[in-house]
């Protein structure tokens, strides 16, 4: 198992100059040798700039969403490799913001996190329910759904590159961050699904972590659980006082 991974992700916010002023602060306050690993998702317009003002820190830039095609009539989209041309190391894959705003199916997210590979990026694959599926008690079928719909038919090589992000949409934004228990339940049952897709020893490399409302008052708790492998972070990763604080969880 690699490093735990804090990632920020930081959706629709930041002109170049404003993320190149916090993509500094974050510098400043990462060692080199971080307990956990360090990774920014600024929007893709200040990826560029970004890219620069963290190259040889460590701190691993990615984007936040890619198309399945290298390139093409597919006016709006961004490739793999432009992502990969700009600096970046890692995607987001299926947030579920693109599931609930722009139609994202299992089907193109699988897509998307083999264009990602393919690219030579490592996918952050998002999974998770909403709120009247967790009351219906239907989560471990939504997830289990996400999961098979996106991983099956992958090799073991390809799910053990994988990173996996449990993020309940109801905890998206909302100040109501899952309890750890809720957290490691959740955690356990899609590391034990990703060991059906593939075997127990792949499902055990593949860090799964945590999103929806993390602070630095929370963290701790959720780190402490078996399989929570690291974070991400929307609205706390905009200012680095609080997006490091995390980081030294
Ligand atoms: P918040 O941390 O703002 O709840 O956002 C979580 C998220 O969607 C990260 O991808």
């Amino acid at each position: 198992m690699r490093r735990p991974l804090i990632a920020g992700n930081w959706k629709l916010n930041g002109l170049q100059s404003a993320a190149v002023t916090l993509a500094a602060a974050i510098r400043e306050g990462v060692t080199r040798d971080s307990r956990t690993e360090v990774l920014v998702c600024p929007p893709f317009t200040a990826i560029g700039v970004v890219s620069a003002a963290l190259k040889d820190t460590g701190i691993a830039v990615g984007g936040q969403d890619l198309h399945w095609q290298d390139s093409g009539a597919f006016t709006g989209e961004v490739s793999g490799a432009m992502l990969a041309d700009l600096g970046c190391r890692y995607v987001i894959v299926g947030h579920s913001e693109r599931r609930q705003f722009f139609g994202e199916t299992d089907e193109w997210v699988g897509k998307k996190l083999r264009a990602a590979q393919a690219a030579g990026l490592e996918p952050i694959v998002c999974v998770g329910e909403r709120l009247e599926e967790r009351e219906g008690n239907v989560t471990e079928a939504v997830i289990g759904r996400q999961l098979d719909g996106a991983l099956a038919g992958l090799s073991k090589e390809q799910m053990s590159k994988l990173t996996v992000a449990y993020e309940p949409v109801w905890a998206i934004g909302t100040g109501k961050v899952a309890t750890p228990s809720q957290a490691q339940e959740v955690h356990a049952f899609i590391r034990a699904r990703l060991g059906t897709l593939s075997d127990g020893a792949t499902a055990r490399e593949v860090r799964i972590l945590y999103g929806g409302s993390v602070n630095p008052e929370n963290i701790r708790g959720l780190m402490e659980q078996t399989d929570v492998n690291g974070a991400l972070v929307g609205g706390a990763s905009l200012k680095a006082d609080s997006f490091l604080k995390i980081v030294r969880c």
